[in-house]
């Protein structure tokens, strides 16, 4: 198989890279930055942005199959750069995989594109994606992905078979977003619970969250294969208590847990207000706080992952405890 990972140098793009190159594909990887970590594992590493359509098409020539992993992630106010990278960047993709002929494209899309402010208790694929209350509410990050997975699962066909797969809360060794995030937060005592605290969420390992890929992709090239045109759930299939998780981490990096707190209804109010505030004057960084975050942080969100084990035969192999021993060691590598 010759393969293509975009967003092959980020957190779970590298981990798939490393598990195709173990069984033996021959790997091409689509990004802005160099990575010359993956040069040295012997991947070809295409320079370009996912905006850029003639950069993306370019990428896909000569392909099997493509995962389109890179996304822009985050809760900055300014919607433009997600519309170009999430959604132009998706088309160009397509456009990337019909003209070069390519038979598979696995999209990872994300769970919080069915998250419309209320709990998720374990829900199952068939939850409708809440494109209209994530525009309103201005998650352009949920939204945008949303409209990606849409257009994916669409183009799903003779030509070319397409799937989506949404796992949640990626975490484990490498992180630099959610882990290293945590940690700075505290470090700096503005770390505050929100809401009740008694809220379940699922998430996944990340090694398992790339092997689902694979499994998917190899799944894809069965005729009648049940999962060209679906999305999927992913996750450990154990939903853990969120602020006890989140205590756990900081543990790991000996930090204390966290004691401030404050209502769902006043992070609503604070994300409210610096999303007007980070719009009007133009601010690109990302607020602490929007009300997307606010609802996010102080529901459930878990899933029924019984489809993704049914139709490609996920399993979470490597278990939420050998995971958080091998976060630790790489946690104590980094101090
Ligand atoms: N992490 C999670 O908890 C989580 C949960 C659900 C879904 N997901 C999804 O999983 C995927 C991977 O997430 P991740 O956590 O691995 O993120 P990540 O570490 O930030 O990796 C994202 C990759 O996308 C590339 N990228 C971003 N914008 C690009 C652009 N405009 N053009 C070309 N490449 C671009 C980045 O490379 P360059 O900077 O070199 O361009 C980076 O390698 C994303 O689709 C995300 O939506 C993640």
């Amino acid at each position: 198989m010759h393969t293509l990972v975009t967003g092959g140098g980020g957190f779970l793009g590298r981990y798939m890279v490393e598990q195709l190159l173990a069984r033996g594909d021959r790997v091409r990887s689509f990004g802005r930055r160099a990575y010359p970590e993956l040069e040295t594992l012997g991947v070809e590493v295409v320079r370009g942005d996912l905006a850029d359509q003639g950069a993306v098409v370019a990428a896909c020539d000569g392909v099997d199959l493509v995962f389109h992993v890179a996304a822009r992630p985050g809760v900055s106010v300014q919607r433009l750069p997600y519309v170009q990278a999430n959604v132009h960047g998706t088309k160009n993709v397509l456009h990337g995989c019909l003209t070069h002929g390519i038979s598979r494209l696995i999209y990872t899309s994300s769970p919080s594109v069915t998250f419309a402010g209320e709990d998720q208790n374990g829900v199952d694929e068939s939850v409708p994606v809440a494109l209209d209350w994530l525009i309103r509410h201005r998650s352009h990050y949920s939204s945008t992905k949303a409209i990606a997975e849409q257009r994916v699962l669409q183009a799903n066909g003779e030509q070319l078979r397409t799937c989506a797969l949404r796992p949640h809360l990626i975490w484990g060794p490498r992180d630099q977003h959610l882990i290293p995030r945590l940690i700075a937060k505290a470090k700096a005592g503005r770390l505050r619970r929100v809401g009740t605290g008694a809220n379940l969420v699922d998430m996944i390992y990340v090694e398992n969250a790339a092997e689902a890929h694979l499994q998917a992709g190899e799944a894809l090239s069965q005729e009648n294969s049940p999962v060209a045109g679906n999305a999927y759930f992913l996750s450990q299939g154990e939903p853990v208590d969120c602020w006890q998780w989140i205590d756990e981490i900081l543990a790991l990096a000996g930090l204390a847990p966290v004691k401030k707190s404050i209502s769902r209804q006043a992070a609503w109010r604070v994300g409210a207000l610096l999303e007007a505030t980070y719009g009007l004057l133009g601010i690109r960084s990302e607020p602490a706080m929007t009300r997307f975050l606010a609802a996010q942080l102080a529901t459930s969100h878990w899933f029924d992952i019984s489809a993704a084990r049914r139709d490609f035969g996920y399993e979470p192999r490597i278990s939420a405890s050998e995971g958080m021993q091998r976060l630790s060691r790489w946690l104590a590598e980094q101090a």
